[in-house]
């Protein structure tokens, strides 16, 4: 044996991995990853999720568009790049949380489909589930809970997704989630529906 291979201590085995806190959770953690136009419902659907899973013995965290901006990527505005960092940042933290266990689910406009291919590849597709909250532009405009809508057709607000900024719809998310044709605890049930058997723990 040389002098090397006797200095290194590897500690693997103590090393916790992400199976003995899922375990400890009684949970696999996953990715929800909601994406839709600002005014779809993405909020209100992430903290009835977070609320539903937290009554079942499930550990939740919401990440959500309007905290995270004024935290973490404060510095961060709406240009094409900016949106790149602001996900990429995200699907990191994301992937952080999954590593302890914990579901996160995330509310981001996440607006193309080539800002949602790159969360999912930091996250890991088999981690991810896609969640389409829809609305037609014209109820999120009329709806404007924000007022921001009207800011940005007065041209107040420069780049605002659906105005003078894209939103592409997801090709093939694993649920969608029509807010202007189901209601609140309609939504919560499909969403559930789909998300429940994929969290539950197998060993
Ligand atoms: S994303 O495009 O980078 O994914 P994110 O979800 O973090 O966006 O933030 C969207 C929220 O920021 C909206 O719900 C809205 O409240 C606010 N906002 C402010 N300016 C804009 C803008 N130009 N486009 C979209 N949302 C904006």
């Amino acid at each position: 044996m040389n002098k090397k291979s006797t200095e290194i201590h590897p500690v693997f085995d103590q090393i916790l991995k992400r199976e003995d806190k899922e375990k400890l959770l009684n949970q696999h953690s996953k990715v929800i990853w909601c994406t839709g136009l600002s005014g779809a419902g993405k909020t209100t659907l992430a903290k009835n999720l977070e609320k539903a899973l937290h009554v079942k013995g499930h550990l939740a965290q919401v990440l959500d568009g309007d905290n995270i901006r004024t935290g973490i990527n404060n510095n961060l505005g709406f240009s094409e790049e900016d949106r790149i960092e602001n996900i990429r940042r995200i699907a990191e933290v994301s992937k952080l949380l999954i590593q302890s266990g914990v579901i996160t689910i995330n509310s981001f406009i996440s607006p193309t489909s080539g800002i949602r291919h790159m969360a999912m590849d930091i996250i890991g597709k088999e981690n991810f589930i896609e969640i389409y909250v829809n609305a037609p532009l014209k109820t999120c405009e009329d709806r404007d809970t924000k007022g921001l809508y009207k800011k940005a057709r007065e041209g107040k607000i420069k780049n605002f997704t659906g105005i003078d900024a894209p939103f592409e719809a997801p090709e093939n998310p694993d649920v969608e989630v029509n807010t202007d044709q189901l209601g609140i605890e309609e939504s919560l049930r499909k969403a559930l529906d789909h998300i429940l058997p994929k969290i539950e723990y197998k060993e």
